[in-house]
């Protein structure tokens, strides 16, 4: 569907979570949007690491891509992407101009994989005030565009794309993030992995939250947390189980702090 929907666009809009601003990536989009402008937004921007957040933009942007970061949940960041579009299309306006076609918006499509934020973002960047073109019952049978203004039109269904299992790797940090069904994976295994990760990258944020010290084992800290936290099962068992489902929502929610996974430097 999103191939078919391509050909009727100029921009891709392509969002990925900036906590994994790798691991949220489907690279096809390479491929599939050959021949397109490109933008990419690192969403959730509140929820990752501000100086990671400049680490990417940076990384981005020097792999030739045109990117910004972004919360499309309070709206931050949204208004500096009309500047980009007309930035990164700047080619496509000038060839239309020298045809005499002046006044042709920009047609564009948001793609991302799921959960990282693309109904959000639409929701946020198109706002009250869009006009809904096409599809008019009875009228016309096609696509839907949302008309943001003179310049740029947005196709109002995003493109989704399917995420990169095949590395495991990828595979456990889109498990971090809450991307995957979390009944069809353990997560203690889930918590202790990603113990490990803010070990390295962020110790102070499990001592400080849960008052524990780090242990030899990722396990040895969790069934801490689960301690400190008073997750006990029937008598004296810790249930590591519900201290795990703790750890994973406080990550996903932020309230360890804002926390980015991957970096750059480490590609
Ligand atoms: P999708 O279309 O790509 O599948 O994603 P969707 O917009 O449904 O967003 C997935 C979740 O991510 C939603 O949370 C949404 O509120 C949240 N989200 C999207 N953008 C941002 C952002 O920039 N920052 C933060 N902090 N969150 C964002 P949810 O838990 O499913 O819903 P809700 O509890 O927010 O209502």
């Amino acid at each position: 569907m999103m191939q078919e929907d391509i050909k009727l666009i100029d921009l891709i809009i392509e969002l990925v979570d900036a906590r994994v601003p790798l691991a949220s990536r489907n690279p096809d989009i390479d491929e599939l949007g050959r021949g397109k402008s490109r933008i990419v937004l690192l969403n959730k921007a509140d929820l990752a690491d501000a100086a990671c957040n400049r680490e990417w933009m940076a990384f981005f942007e020097n792999a030739g891509i045109f990117v910004l970061e972004v919360n499309s949940k309070s709206g931050a960041g949204i208004k500096a992407i009309n500047a980009l579009v007309q930035k990164a299309c700047a080619e496509k306006i000038e060839r239309d101009r020298k045809r005499g076609i002046v006044n042709r918006p920009v047609r564009a499509m948001v793609a991302g994989i799921p959960n990282v934020g693309k109904s959000t973002f639409i929701n946020s960047f198109a706002g009250r005030a869009c006009a809904r073109t096409g599809n008019k019952p009875g009228v016309t049978k096609g696509k839907q565009w949302i008309r943001l203004d003179r310049r740029l039109e947005l196709l109002d269904t995003p493109g989704i794309l399917w995420p990169k299992f095949e590395d495991p790797q990828v595979g456990m940090y889109l498990a971090f993030i809450g991307s995957m069904n979390d009944e069809i994976m353990n997560g203690e295994e889930l918590a202790c992995e990603l113990l490990d990760v803010l070990q390295k990258f962020y110790p102070d944020c499990i001592t400080q939250r849960y008052a524990v010290s780090w242990k030899e084992k990722s396990y040895a800290t969790l069934e801490e947390i689960a301690r400190s936290r008073g997750c006990f099962l029937k008598g004296e068992n810790l249930d590591t189980r519900k201290a795990a489902k703790l750890l994973t929502d406080d990550f996903r929610s932020g309230r360890l702090g804002r926390i980015t996974l991957e970096r750059p430097y480490l590609l």
